[in-house]
């Protein structure tokens, strides 16, 4: 059988878009979100679910999506993690930020902008006898558990969730962003000055060593998650 150009093309697409997707669905203590998309902003990729490749462009804060109806309550200390709609088969590293609500506006409205952004976790691999690299979560169909921390203040937030597709990450701007924000109310929380604060597009260069790298070619315990350093939760 001859299959004509443009069924080359055709199956192509079909595969690489197998190998996307996106996290539309929150799980706080092992609680779902009740559908897709109701406490989690729909993302411009929803249907196409590919990644974002430029780590620069303003797609990278919340994926250019559209506000949700609701608001979900997170105790501080929740457990947390997201539904993927696929398998997450690529390698690296998955990392979850928050951004307080301003005061004067909600978490329904909010657009993430400004220096407001702090990690909350990140992911390393893990090295086997024979030197491969795995990642946490990778293979499965959910992120990995993050805990909110203890000490977060009360308050609005948004939740961002990220993970890093690196297979192709030695060329320049071709990492892959899967990721998704929601709104959240957190609960119960502390005193902590959460922190270094960032700013999304602006945290991330397309240089960064945790993003323009052969994982490869580099010790597995040399890898570099891009981005501030996780809140220490003072
Ligand atoms: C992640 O957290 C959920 C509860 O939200 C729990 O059921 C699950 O076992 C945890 N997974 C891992 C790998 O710890």
């Amino acid at each position: 059988m001859h299959l004509s150009p443009a069924a080359l093309v055709l199956l192509s697409i079909t595969t690489a878009v197998q190998a996307h997707y996106t996290f539309p669905r929150l799980v706080v203590n092992g609680k779902a979100e009740e559908k897709d998309w109701s406490v989690t902003r729909m993302t411009k990729n929803a249907n196409g679910k590919n990644g974002v490749e430029n780590p620069t462009s303003g797609d990278i804060r919340c994926y250019t999506s559209q506000t949700a109806a609701n608001v979900a309550t997170v105790p501080a200390g929740s457990t947390i993690h997201y539904v993927s709609t696929q398998q997450i088969n690529h390698p690296g590293p998955t990392q979850y930020y928050l951004a307080k609500v301003p005061s004067g506006s909600s978490a329904k409205t909010f657009d993430g902008s400004g220096n407001v952004w702090f990690k909350i976790h990140t992911s390393m691999p893990v090295v086997d006898k024979n030197k491969q690299m795995t990642w946490p979560g990778q293979n499965g169909y959910i992120t990995t558990n993050a805990t909110i921390p203890d000490n977060t203040p009360d308050g609005e937030y948004l939740l961002r969730v990220e993970q890093i597709a690196l297979h192709m990450a030695m060329q320049a701007n071709k990492a892959q962003f899967y990721l998704a924000c929601s709104q959240i109310q957190i609960t119960g929380g502390g005193n902590g000055t959460p922190g270094p604060l960032v700013a999304l597009p602006g945290a991330y260069k397309s240089s960064d060593p945790g993003i323009l790298v052969n994982i490869g070619a580099i010790a597995p315990d040399a890898y570099k998650p891009p981005g501030p350093p996780v809140w220490t939760g003072e």
